[in-house]
């Protein structure tokens, strides 16, 4: 052990100066006085293409610098002494390791000063490591009811042995209220102690700092020459290391793992014995010798335990980190919440890359191994920055979840893109990958170089059926005719109520609710809200006396997290048991009607198809309302998608689905149940081959290629080799790929360079903003040029030109001004925000005439009308951050508008990466940094810290702030049974969850402290030579 450490830090030593300072967090990179660049902290690029994606519920993301909330008090950076600096660096870590309120932290940002000091609401325990044990409680064995193994292993470091001095008397769950009206004894314990600990860490770091100093004048000649022995030595024992963990160390008898990982996933799961085909999987020999593998099954097959078996393989076995890739943000906040308590037990990290989290390149970590639970946007730009960083190679497992998304417009692309550069970079990276069964695996396997596994297993039988009129056929594939007759609906229906439900929806939903669940899937969003209206208007009021109380909690919490403001529909439908689910919802009403819907609280969702691509809600019955989605006809795979939901494995006998039809539709429908399996394309050529262009821009920018021939051998281990023939029609792919780099040249983003003899392809400054700030490539010319023409005459007066700057291109199409609104808000405009409105082209004459109803000849650019009035509701948001009033005013959907804060604050970072490459761009940095800040947490400052634990958002960050639990180092050393009874509607579960989110958030924080205070000490490599 101690020898490993002594090669890892043996080994960063020879990291150069600028490596080691770019290991600085981000923060303290952007608030750097100088306006330093930062080469190494960049965001990496996420296809741009991803903006195309329909808003409806997969808003685009983009690769973004994830801010160190804890950054903002630090200011190394603007320190002059060294010694000060290394001051600092210890009080930080007390700081962060101690139970002091992080909000202190904040207290340099002026906007964000209304916090409490770091004396109120100080819990009285001091130390980070007093972890509680109780999320363990109800563990059957023994050994678990311990402090988790990973505590004591963190208590037991030498390292962290100094800070961890607090007693057992010391841990407690319940944050005071008004500490400093009682002071305890423990508080004082801890006030006496802190400042000697700060000391002696920082004495430390002088100290060796010190004696580093020294060494350079009394570097002798065997020094030097001892120096080369060790150096040699390390080498030699580094290469025996990497043989050796090249072969899967076995653990213990559960296919390698220790028996505890059994346990884990039965404590923690509810799992208690894998299923056949799980353990035929496991057991494959492309498993045991960590071939590249596909493994294709139905909905609900219990693919993802596989996974994370292999996952568990690769981080406690190997030793290796791992990369577990899945298609939404929601799914990526329900694995990390999942995990959290697996890695707190087997000691590893679990880092969220969703949304604006995710550092680029990630913290390298002391001695544990880190598993990125990434979206795919993100996983690309942690690809691009581990490639660019010489990292690619720790990540010894990549798994795609959901991999026939490969097919998927642009995603697919970007999954191709990211596959791709793995494949071609680091081939000792195993890839995993997961989907439904489909047609042409074939090709996939060929792409990835891997062996299939499939298997037709579901645990619960799934019967789908469809309705045509009043009679319900079994659809039957084999059968000539598809539909073999079942059964008549058994309704009785008044004449009024068969107008109103033609469909004969409440029959079919009250043959199993509210006993059993049932979700019903609706074309639009609006048919949700009516469906679910109408079918409460003919329930009994029966429904109400279902679980009201619970109902009751339900309708409360929807309240307050709108502020105290209700929707109306789900007001009148949650009494019977009712709600429905699309994207007009904010995120917050989203997850509690899930968790109501999971906990039969909700006995019936009606949904639009997002719901059947989101997390995992199984129904009883799953009722198609009609087959088509908004004006489409319904795909195969989204139909597989939707009926997959039915039954409930482990409740469940069977699930059922049945898709209402009519007579016109009849001949698509047999076609769509009967259709052969879906196939797979690849995306790269999607939108005139914006992937390709894309994906050759990076490569160059990577330095992975920088001649047409390399160009081409590295496309050459792509899908869209694979399938050449099918997609590349008219020209070759050899042909696509020198016009690519043709009109990448001609767009100025890549460049031969003039070195006499040389002729290798390189991007430009352009080009490599482009990349870097994954803009797509269709805006970059306009951001460009919009950000130059904002630069002659920014207006700093209001948030307004800058919002306008960052309101994303393609979220315009999605919004069309309602004038009146449009221009009562325009006028309310201070005089200044008026000018610059007009000089970006908008004026108040054009904005009334619209809103009097007049036409307007004069030529106004449609694009920029649009984005200024989505930066309005924007800036609205800011300013009041009530979602529901802003919404009201702009009379756009709460979700809607929570959607365009979000990509806004996505298309911030990367405009602000964008400008970080572009010299004359230098006063963005700044400017940006603060606005991105605002964006990510339009919420009350002080709430920040808390809304960073995977699964607590603003209501809940609230609640706890109420509670006393003011920050992080609060709630990872809370009690969950006393949290649970603290905090208003929160479960058991729920408060195991947060708690271990924030242990774990807190150690990441810690860790990366640590690992910046390693580098400080370092005795730079050079030195010697000098
Ligand atoms: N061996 C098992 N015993 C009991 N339940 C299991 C087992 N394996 C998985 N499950 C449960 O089955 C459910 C479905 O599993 P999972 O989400 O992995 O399905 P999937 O194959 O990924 O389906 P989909 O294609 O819909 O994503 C989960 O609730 C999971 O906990
Ligand atoms: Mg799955």
């Amino acid at each position: 052990m101690s020898a490993e450490i002594k090669v890892k830090r043996l080994s960063s030593r020879k990291r150069s100066r600028d490596r080691r300072i770019s290991n600085l967090t981000p923060v303290r990179k952007m608030t750097s006085a100088s306006g330093r660049q930062c080469p190494d902290h960049t965001g990496q690029m996420e296809l741009s293409s991803a903006m195309d994606q329909s808003m409806d519920a997969k808003f685009s993301e983009y690769c973004s610098d994830t801010e160190d909330l804890f950054g903002d008090y630090d200011s190394i950076v603007s320190d002059s002494s060294f010694l000060a600096k290394l001051d600092r660096v210890g009080h930080d870590i007390d700081h962060t390791t101690s139970s002091r309120c992080p909000v202190v932290m904040l207290a340099g940002n002026p906007d964000f000063t209304s916090l409490k000091s770091s004396t109120d609401n100080c819990p009285k325990q001091s130390c980070d490591d007093s972890m509680t044990e109780s999320f363990l409680e109800g563990f059957t064995d023994d050994s678990f009811v311990d402090m988790p193994s990973s505590q004591l292993a963190f208590l037991q470091d030498p390292q962290t042995a100094d800070r961890n001095c607090c007693t057992d008397e010391d841990k407690t769950s319940m944050p005071m209220r008004h500490p400093e009206k009682s002071v305890s004894t423990e508080d004082r314990n801890e006030r006496h102690i802190a400042p000697k600990a700060r000391k002696s860490v920082s004495d430390n770091l002088k100290r060796a700092m010190m004696a580093n100093a020294a060494t350079p004048s009394s570097v002798s000649r065997t020094a030097v020459q001892k120096e080369a022995v060790v150096t040699e030595e390390i080498s030699v024992a580094m290469q025996a290391m990497e043989s050796v963990s090249m072969v899967t160390t076995d653990l213990g008898p559960f296919f390698g793992l220790p028996t505890k990982v059994k346990e884990l996933i039965c404590n923690l799961k509810g799992i208690k014995d894998l299923y056949e085909w799980q353990k035929t999987c496991l057991n494959l020999d492309s498993v045991q010798q960590r071939r590249n593998l596909i493994y294709s099954l139905p909905t609900s097959g219990g693919k993802t335990l596989v996974a994370e078996i292999l996952i568990l393989k690769e981080l406690l076995c190997r030793k290796r980190d791992a990369l577990f890739i899945l298609p939404y943000i929601s799914l990526v906040q329900e694995k990390v919440r999942g995990l959290t308590s697996f890695a707190l037990e087997l000691d590893f990290m679990v880092e969220e890359y969703a949304g604006s989290k995710g550092r680029f390149p990630p913290v390298k970590r002391r001695g544990k191994r880190s598993l990125y639970i990434a979206t795919i946007e993100k996983a690309h730009g942690l690809v691009n920055s581990l490639i660019e960083a010489n990292r690619l190679d720790n990540v010894g497992l990549v798994v795609v979840d959901e991999l026939h998304m490969l097919g998927d417009g642009s995603r697919g692309a970007i999954i191709e893109m990211t596959l791709a550069k793995v494949l071609y970079i680091s081939k000792s990276t195993q890839i995993i990958g997961m989907s439904a069964t489909l047609g042409n695996v074939q090709d996939i396997q060929t792409f990835l170089k891997a062996e299939n596994y499939t298997n037709d297993f579901r645990p619960v039988e799934l019967k789908e059926y469809v309705k045509l009129k009043d009679s319900i056929y079994e659809v039957d594939s084999k059968e000539e005719e598809c539909f073999r007759f079942s059964r008549l609906l058994n309704f009785k229906y008044s004449t009024a109520m068969q107008k109103i439900d033609q469909d004969h929806i409440v029959a079919l939903v009250t043959e199993v609710i509210p006993s059993q669940s049932c979700l019903v899937f609706c074309p639009t969003k609006k048919n949700c809200e009516n469906v679910a209206g109408m079918i409460c208007k003919y329930l009994k009021e029966d429904f109400i006396q279902h679980k009201q109380a619970e109902k009751a909690v339900l309708l409360g919490e929807l309240r307050s997290s709108g502020n105290g403001s209700l929707c109306p529909v789900l007001k009148k439908t949650v009494p019977y048991g009712l709600a429905y689910h699309h994207s007009g919802l904010t995120s917050e009403e989203r997850k509690l009607v899930e968790e109501a819907y999971s906990a039969g609280v909700l006995c019936l969702l009606t949904c639009t198809s997002t719901l059947a691509a989101g997390i995992n809600l199984p129904a009883r019955r799953v009722i198609l309302r009609s087959p088509y989605v908004a004006a489409d006809f319904l795909k195969r795979s989204q139909y597989k998608q939707m009926v997959g939901r039915a039954g409930r494995a482990g409740i469940d006998t069977h699930g059922e689905s049945i898709l209402i039809l009519q007579d016109k539709d009849k001949v698509l429908v047999k076609k769509l149940v009967s259709a052969p399996m879906e196939i797979c394309i690849s995306n790269l050529m999607h939108s005139d081959g914006k992937g390709v262009l894309s994906l050759i821009l990076s490569v160059i920018g990577l330095n992975i290629t920088n001649s047409l021939e390399q160009i081409r051998d590295f496309m050459s281990g792509t899908l869209l080799s694979v399938q050449e023939k099918q997609v590349c029609l008219e020209r070759s792919l050899w042909e696509v790929i020198q016009e690519c780099v043709e009109l990448l040249k001609e767009k100025g983003l890549v460049t031969v360079s003039t070195e006499p003899q040389d002729g290798t392809l390189q991007v430009t400054k352009l080009g490599r903003a482009t990349y870097k700030g994954s803009v797509d490539l269709t805006y970059c010319d306009l951001l460009y040029r919009d950000l130059a023409k904002g630069l002659e005459s920014l207006m700093l007066d209001s948030f307004l030109h800058l919002i306008y700057l960052v309101t994303p291109y393609d979220m315009v199409s999605q919004c069309k001004p309602d004038w009146m609104v449009y221009f009562r808000q325009f006028t309310m405009l201070s005089a200044v925000e008026q000018k610059m409105c007009a000089a970006v082209g908008v004026s108040e004459s054009f904005v009334a005439r619209k809103a009097a109803g007049q036409n307007v000849k004069k030529n106004v650019d449609q694009v920029v009308v649009s984005r200024l009035y989505l930066a309005l509701v924007l800036l609205s948001l800011l300013k009041e951050t009530d979602l529901w009033s802003v919404a009201d005013r702009f009379q756009l959907s709460r979700g809607f508008i929570q959607t365009l804060l979000s990509s806004s604050s996505v298309f911030c970072s990367c405009v602000l990466h964008f400008t970080e490459e572009l010299e004359e761009f230098w006063p963005f940095k700044a400017l940006l940094t603060e606005l991105n800040r605002r964006l990510t947490y339009c919420v009350q400052a002080e709430l920040i810290p808390l809304m960073e634990v995977a699964g607590v958002m603003e209501r809940r960050a609230k609640q706890l702030y109420n509670a006393g639990y003011t920050t992080l180092a609060h709630l990872a050393n809370a009690d969950p049974n006393v949290l649970a009874k603290t905090v208003e509607n929160l479960f058991k579960k729920q408060a195991n969850q947060i708690v271990a989110s924030a242990k774990m958030l807190l150690n990441e924080k810690a860790d990366a402290l640590q690992e910046e205070m390693d580098d400080l000490l370092m005795m730079p490599l050079d030195l010697l030579s000098l």
